[in-house]
């Protein structure tokens, strides 16, 4: 899980590459750095540390030329150090590579390399078996030797590669890691993801499974497995540059929060068709395929499995077909029963979680229609998919997601209407309440954000906690969920989510005096009960902070605290209640110092198991 960049062309690359580094920081940041060839052969630079401790060591002048690499890593062979950060090189210094991913096989390369071929490995890492393979091959031609090289690597990969001899010429290759070109004017690039590149070109290839690359200056080919030259379309870039930027926020992740209204209307607005009927571009299941499905599967990981608890009581309700929500990497290992009638839903921000991607994958197999919903257009994911459904978040650059996650939840809504009409299971009154409903949400939650004053003083208040409850019922145990991994994430507090019936099977144990609950409370026919919880915990010596609509002022009667939310009906509150929830989580880790965007042990894109 790294990011890489190459750069070939008539400038120079350092700049360039740092560019392209600095903007997938998101990606990997425990250690950098980049190779160029200086015109005195290729010279390496790397350390421990992100993209800022990389300059510190980049400065001098001396340190440029017209082609280089560049690498962002989160460790996953070795742990953050100087010889384990890439770029990697063959023993004779001839070849230099960065990779993202893993390579399954490294040890047998490795062992191999070192009995035959004497060679004598610097790192822990099993990219650096990449550099040695490479090298071995290397007879002056480097297109051969990676095509060699790639043939003894099994795993997932984005390799970037450069030869001392042949700096007129970088080789790339792809296998189930992202991989993009950016087609500049005599610059051309390599990127693990468009932001890399956008700074200097909007005109992009995206690099399809096991296709390799050849980049010169004025020249770019893509050639498919078997080595046969493909052509392909430039998919030119609309969204903003400054999308991918902090633009005057201190965090990405404050800024993300902030979009919020804009992303959701942008997912929901152009999907719903002058006649208030929703329209699904990238789907096609038509009446016939719904009424053939009898089971669905909703699979993915952390913040996106939320979103599909969600989606399961949306599609039951609305479509009466049985969804089961799964962790995508419990799927894979389970023998799930799947079969053609089965609906596999994917739900995924980057398009290349490794663990969903395989559970898709083996859905697929076993004969299951796909259905993705994805933010990034082009993805491992999208592309794996027999319907794609973008979320239109545009960039999530902060680790913690927020609004790729009500943009995900909009996305169940509308599947789930989308289907529901198809098969007749929903009145067109019913189904036009809901859709009123979902569009008043990105005004509502303007008017939330404009005020969140009370929500800093919550966080100025209880910081300091060491552990944390998020209970709720209904339709707030998917967002009690989210508000619980969206806070433990970025500030390291130890909280916990649970639906609020089953407390008193077992966690209730854990409540004692000044334990801090947050008591999820949006949905009115539930709420009588949810009070009852309230004053269950309370008694145990509970400090409660109850979060509901602004019409529910009964509440203050039993919580110690409130967060009031703009009402809405009980269905789309989801889509409302968790934003104060990434406020506070966001808040409280500014407060507790931690590096908000981009928290310890964790990167943005999880592309191993
Ligand atoms: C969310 O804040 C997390 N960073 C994480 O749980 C994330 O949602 C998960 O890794 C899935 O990522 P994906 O949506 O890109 O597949």
């Amino acid at each position: 899980m790294c990011g890489i960049i190459g750069f070939i062309g008539k400038d120079k690359a350092k700049e360039s590459l740092y560019d392209g580094l600095k903007s997938m920081e998101y990606r990997g940041y425990d250690s950098a750095g980049m190779a160029i060839n200086t015109g005195h052969g290729i010279e390496v630079r790397k350390q421990i540390g992100g993209v800022e401790e990389l300059a510190a060591i980049i400065e001098d002048s001396d340190f440029d030329g017209n082609v280089g690499i560049g690498h962002i890593r989160w460790a996953t062979h070795g742990v953050p150090s100087t010889p384990n950060a890439h770029p990697h090189q063959s023993q004779n210094k001839e070849i230099a590579i960065v990779h993202n991913g893993i390579i399954e096989n490294y040890i047998e390369i490795k062992e191999w390399l070192i009995k035959e071929h004497n060679i004598e490995f610097l790192s822990e890492t099993d990219s650096e078996v990449i550099a040695q393979l490479i090298g071995i091959f290397y007879e002056g031609d480097l297109l051969k030797a990676v095509n060699k090289a790639v043939e003894q690597m099994r795993g997932a990969y984005a390799i970037a590669v450069m030869a001392n001899s042949e700096p007129d010429k970088l080789i790339a290759v792809r296998k189930d890691a992202p991989l993009i070109v950016g087609l500049g004017e005599s610059n051309n690039f390599i990127a693990s993801d468009i932001p890399a590149v956008l700074k200097h070109t909007r005109d992009i290839y995206l690099i399809e499974n096991n296709e390799t690359v050849l980049l010169k200056e004025n020249e770019v080919k893509i050639f498919d497995g078997e080595g046969k030259e493909v052509s392909r379309e430039i998919f030119h870039v609309t969204w903003d540059a400054s999308a991918a930027e902090k633009g005057g926020y201190e965090h990405f992740m404050i800024k993300e929060i902030m979009e919020q209204p804009h992303a959701i209307a942008e997912t929901l607005n152009q999907r719903i068709n002058e006649d208030g009927e929703v329209s699904l571009d990238g789907i096609n299941l038509s009446e016939e395929d719904i009424n053939n499905i009898n089971k669905i599967y909703i699979v993915a990981c952390g913040t996106a499995y939320h979103a599909g608890l969600t989606g399961k009581y949306l599609i039951e309700k609305f479509v009466k077909i049985p969804v089961e929500v799964d962790i995508a990497s419990e799927f894979r290992y389970r023998e799930p029963l799947v079969d053609d009638k089965t609906l596999f839903i994917a739900i995924s921000q980057s398009g290349e979680t490794l663990d969903t991607l395989e559970a898709l994958r083996e859905a697929k197999r076993q004969g299951a229609r796909i259905l993705s919903v994805v933010n990034v257009v082009g993805s491992s994911v999208a592309r794996d998919s027999d319907d794609v459904f973008y979320t239109w978040a545009g960039p999530e650059i902060s680790v913690a997601s927020t609004k790729a996650y009500t943009t995900q939840l909009v996305c169940m809504y509308l599947i789930a209407l989308y289907m529901a009409t198809k098969k007749k299971s929903i009145s067109k009154e019913e189904r036009a309440r809901i859709i009123s409903e979902l569009q008043s949400v990105p005004a509502k939650l303007e008017s939330l954000l404009e005020n969140v004053d009370h929500i800093k003083a919550l966080a100025d208040k209880y910081y300091e906690r060491e552990s944390v409850f998020f209970i709720g019922r209904g339709l707030d145990v998917g967002a009690s969920y989210e508000a619980s991994l969206k806070l433990k994430e970025i500030s390291y507090i130890n909280s916990m989510a649970i639906a609020a019936g089953e407390l008193k099977h077992g966690s209730i144990a854990l409540v004692e005096d000044g334990t801090l609950i947050f008591t999820l409370a949006s949905q009115d026919k539930l709420f009588e009960k949810t009070l009852s919880n309230i004053e269950e915990v309370k008694a145990r010596g509970a400090e409660v902070i109850g979060v509901t609509k602004d019409t529910n002022l009964v509440i203050e009667k039993k919580a110690d605290q409130v967060i009031y939310v703009p009402a809405a009906t009980d269905e789309v509150m989801p889509l409302i209640t968790v934003v104060p929830m990434q406020l506070f989580a966001y808040y409280v880790a500014k407060n507790r110092g931690t590096n908000v965007d981009q928290p310890k042990n964790l990167a943005k894109s999880v592309t191993v198991e």
